[in-house]
């Protein structure tokens, strides 16, 4: 199949249910500019007679718009539309140095993920979800069916140190929903994505190799590549659109790329920034890593949380030779705690399982067949509806509190999808310098250096929407916006 005619077949597959898919309609009106905040929006009665739904569907859509923070009703009015995009400018594609550079782990790092136990600081600084976002009443229900109809799962080691036989199915299943066809033989279930990552880096890398990644990109993939002694090669990185393919073409032609082992790329919403790579970029990417016979780590872990729409296409979708290792988890949209994450190797697979058999043995058989339970009875798409309106709010929410109380001349992304933030504060002001005054205020975040090798960023920070907003998480980003606002002063 050539490129069109795999996208237009992938994006024909659209399980949305109706009422999602009229939500999203008109959101795209309010993108598109065609209605703007104030104003009234389609009556039921009118998407009724237009859309040809019933008063239920269109009820629920509207609902939709509500829930995620894009409409407000009025009693006895109807439905009016709230500002969709905050009015800030983003940041600038990146403009990383184009030298390899080895990686240290920021003693922030810690402070980081230590001041997130702490109960008392306000947490916008690690991507942690609100535990009770997830249905956790309904995995408890399972978890407890389980173990009482099969007590062997906790009772006997689990003999397909790859992944239970009903997940690695269940997983195929939504793939093959995507356009994606992986053969049964690639899956390996693993402890999360980080060690999917470990495994797919280990696997196709030896220390002192180069990994050619995004920039900003997620620390705890810095870490890994430090682990692995590993050298970073930063790309630029738009921060609506991802990776730019021109310059990592660019970079792997110099003497500097061409001792890349690999290439590891967040196409659909990436951390820190939040982007997106189009399709024709997701097939280039892929076309350019074959041709190069660099393998490419594509971390999918956000993928199905775009705050309206379709779910994005994999780069794996367009991986016609096996040369694309896809790594993924519920980290992120069903059960955290449980961690069940996995990878299909491509051309890899083979040497994939057998890493993994030495890297911990197989992955709790109880918890995969928890999470195959409710990816097999459906709950696990009905509660993906719910959670994307809720970080698409919650996102909102958060980027709305930032452009009111942090200094002039604040630039953020603001993402179709995922959960988090990345904000740029004026020039000179230190992000660093920052997380210290904010730790004592009760107030955490992610500073900007933690998102590159090269210790750039100094004025950037992310903020993670994954805490419901309350009137203490406002009050806790006014008082960041207050320090911010008194360093800039
Ligand atoms: C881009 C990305 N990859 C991987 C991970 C780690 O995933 P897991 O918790 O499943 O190991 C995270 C967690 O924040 C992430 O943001």
């Amino acid at each position: 199949m050539n490129l069109e005619a795999r996208i237009k077949h992938a994006t024909a597959i659209d399980s949305r249910p109706m009422y999602v898919r009229l939500a999203d309609e008109l959101c795209e009106l309010l993108d598109t500019g065609q209605l703007k905040a104030g104003d009234r929006l389609p009556s039921v009665r009118r998407l009724v007679a237009q859309k040809r739904v019933s008063a239920s569907t269109a009820v629920a859509a509207l609902r939709v718009l509500e829930h995620r923070g894009f409409a407000v009703a009025k009693p006895q009015a109807g439905y009016f539309a709230k500002p969709r995009r905050i009015n800030a400018d983003e940041p600038a594609t990146t403009r990383p140095p184009p030298a390899p550079h080895a990686v240290g782990i920021d003693r922030i790092t810690i402070q980081l993920i230590d001041s997130g136990q702490n109960p008392l600081i306000a947490s916008l600084g690690t991507a942690v979800p609100d535990p009770d976002l997830f249905p956790l009443h309904r995995l408890q229900k399972a978890l407890s069916m389980l173990a009482r109809r099969n007590p062997r799962l906790l009772g006997e080691y689990n003999s397909h140190y790859y992944g239970v036989e009903s997940l690695r199915h269940e997983l195929l299943r939504r793939y093959a929903d995507l356009g994606c066809n992986v053969p049964p033989d690639e899956v390996v279930v693993t402890n999360g994505c980080t060690e999917a990552l470990n495994l797919a880096l280990r696997c196709v890398t030896q220390a002192g190799d180069t990994v050619a990644l995004e920039s900003p990109v997620f620390y705890g993939v810095l870490q890994v590549l430090q682990n692995l002694g590993l050298k970073a090669l930063e790309i630029p990185t738009h921060p609506r659109e991802g990776l730019r393919i021109d310059a990592l073409d660019d970079a792997l032609k110099r003497p500097a790329g061409r001792k890349v082992k690999a290439c590891l790329v967040t196409a659909n919403f990436s951390n820190p920034t939040g982007g997106c790579l189009t399709d024709v970029d997701k097939a280039a990417l892929v076309r350019l890593c074959a041709q190069r016979g660099i393998p490419l780590i594509e971390d999918d872990i956000y993928g199905d949380l775009q705050h309206s729409g379709p779910r994005p296409l994999l780069a794996k979708a367009f991986d016609t030779s096996g040369n694309v290792i896809l790594c993924s988890s519920f980290g992120k949209t069903l059960a955290p705690g449980a961690r069940i994450g996995w990878l299909c190797g491509g051309r890899f697979a083979q040497a994939l399982r057998l890493r993994k058999f030495a890297s911990s043995g197989p992955t709790a058989a109880i918890l995969q067949e928890l999470v195959a339970e409710l990816l097999r009875s459906g709950g696990y798409e009905r509660h993906l509806v719910k959670l994307r309106h809720t970080y698409a709010r919650q996102v909102g929410e958060v980027a709305a509190a930032v452009s009111r109380y942090f200094p002039r001349g604040t630039r953020m992304t603001q993402p179709r999808g995922g959960f988090v933030i990345w904000v740029e504060l004026p020039r000179g002001l230190d992000s660093t310098a920052l997380f210290e005054s904010a730790i004592r205020q009760r107030v955490n975040f992610a500073p900007g250096p933690l998102f590159s090798a090269t210790g750039r960023y100094r004025n950037f920070l992310r903020l993670s929407c994954g805490r419901r907003m309350t009137p203490e998480l406002d009050a806790a980003v006014a008082r960041l916006g207050r320090l911010a606002v008194r360093m800039a002063g």
